[in-house]
């Protein structure tokens, strides 16, 4: 009988290559950690963050050792995982034109947001409880974003405070705020954010409808620890300092009982001093209102990285029309999938403002903690870069919708 450890394995092992073995799946999203093409090159996991070629180095290193049940709960998509695999294989329908002869010594890839320069169109996107994934979580993300300024958007569901995370990151994040069901709340976090400087929030709004993460409950039950010591049943936001100290009641309700409507974000509106985006955006019609009517600032396409409803479109495509219905007169930023400089570089094309990442970093943050975000930040810049200097492009503003066609 294999001892316990290696027998967790063992199951680990057969389950991701029943995972892979999915129609759906297959060398997309969980399998071949990612990679679109090409064959996955089976090597031993990477022994330090100097040693990755791409953000996939690093998803292999967790794969083999985030306990099961934060693993499958990082990785997991909703239902069979199809958008989760789709907003990976939207980029392929998009093909770079690139333009030769330009002289890409000198290239420019910041961005501005909101009167703000920016190093780099790369966000780090909001992501709860990142203690699950290394023990300094949100303030590991903020010190690696810090390095380069890289703009951090932090969780409601971060396992540290937002005045914590600020001052780890140097200065002031944009804040994630979920709407809770009660604007009471809604308009205390916010407040607590702009004390702490957080001149941007983001309201998400694609988990109302609730969810169903099968393969995050697959990976669970793979999971033998005790996990009480974390998960107190008594507490069970406990580990949340943001929403610590709300009634349980309230802190839970984010599914199909929420009455969270266009009204509702009207009057959040009213009550925040800085801008108001909302993110989980994935049609024209709600990207219209949001700019439109409900008078908010910016808009994120999304689909809460395939983790939401199962739409079976990748958030890439949808970009164009958001796009489109925004008409230039707020931000549009993206998420979902981005991996590669190709990436961000198509979406830039397609008319975004700037892209957002949250497994990547995640992969890396769990694999070598601060220093392994970092690494993803520098790969991923680097790799946009060059993509640029291939498309003869020098700067992002140079990116139009000339530079891709679709396949
Ligand atoms: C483990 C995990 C936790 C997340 N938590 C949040 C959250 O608290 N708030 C939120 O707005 N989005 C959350 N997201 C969605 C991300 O902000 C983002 O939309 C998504 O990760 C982008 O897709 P990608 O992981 O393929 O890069 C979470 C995503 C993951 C993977």
């Amino acid at each position: 009988m294999p001892d316990n450890a290696v027998f967790r394995a063992l199951c680990r092992r057969r389950f991701l290559q029943f995972l892979a073995g999915s129609p759906v799946l297959a060398g997309a999203a969980l399998g071949a950690g990612g990679r679109t093409f090409g064959a996955y090159q089976a090597a031993p996991p990477i022994g330090n963050p100097g040693d990755a070629l791409d953000v996939f180095d690093f998803e292999a290193v967790v794969r083999e050792t985030m306990p099961p049940a934060h693993y499958g709960y990082m990785a997991s998509g909703s239902d069979d995982d199809a958008s989760l695999a789709l907003n990976r294989e939207g980029f392929a329908r998009y093909a770079i034109r690139p333009r030769r002869l330009v002289d890409v010594r000198q290239v420019d890839t910041s961005v501005t947001l909101f009167g703000r320069r920016w190093p780099s169109p790369i966000t780090l996107a909001p992501v709860g409880g990142q203690r699950m994934f290394h023990p300094d979580g949100e303030l590991a993300a903020a010190r690696a974003a810090r390095v380069d300024g890289h703009l951090q958007i932090l969780s409601t569901m971060s396992g540290h405070s937002v005045e914590d995370v600020t001052e780890a990151r140097g200065g002031p994040v944009w804040y994630q705020l979920y709407p809770q069901g009660s604007l009471e709340v809604a308009r205390a976090l916010v407040a607590r954010a702009e004390a702490a400087g957080s001149s941007v929030i983001v309201l998400t709004i694609d988990l109302l409808a609730g969810r169903n993460m099968q393969t995050s409950a697959r990976f669970a039950r793979m999971d033998t620890r005790n996990c009480e010591s974390c998960h107190d049943p008594e507490n069970p936001f406990g580990m949340k300092p943001m929403i610590a100290g709300l009634d349980p009641d309230v802190a839970a309700t984010m599914g199909p009982n929420t009455a969270v409507d266009w009204d509702f974000v009207r009057r959040l509106r009213d009550s925040v001093r800085g801008r108001l985006l909302i993110k989980g955006v994935e049609s024209g019609e709600d990207a219209a209102m949001a700019v439109g009517d409900a008078g908010l600032d910016g808009v994120i396409v999304s689909n809460h990285g395939g983790r939401a409803a199962q739409t079976g479109r990748g958030t890439i495509e949808a970009l164009p029309e958001v796009v489109e219905a925004v008409g230039g007169r707020a931000p549009v930023l993206v998420d979902g999938g981005f991996r590669r400089g190709t990436d961000m570089f198509k979406a830039l094309a397609l008319g975004a403002a700037a892209v957002s990442i949250g497994r990547p970093y995640v992969w890396g943050m769990g694999a070598f903690g601060q220093a392994g975000v970092e690494r993803v930040l520098e790969i991923m810049d680097a790799e946009f870069r060059r993509t640029m200097r291939q498309a003869g492009v020098t700067s992002v503003d140079g990116i139009d919708p000339s530079y891709v066609v679709r396949r």
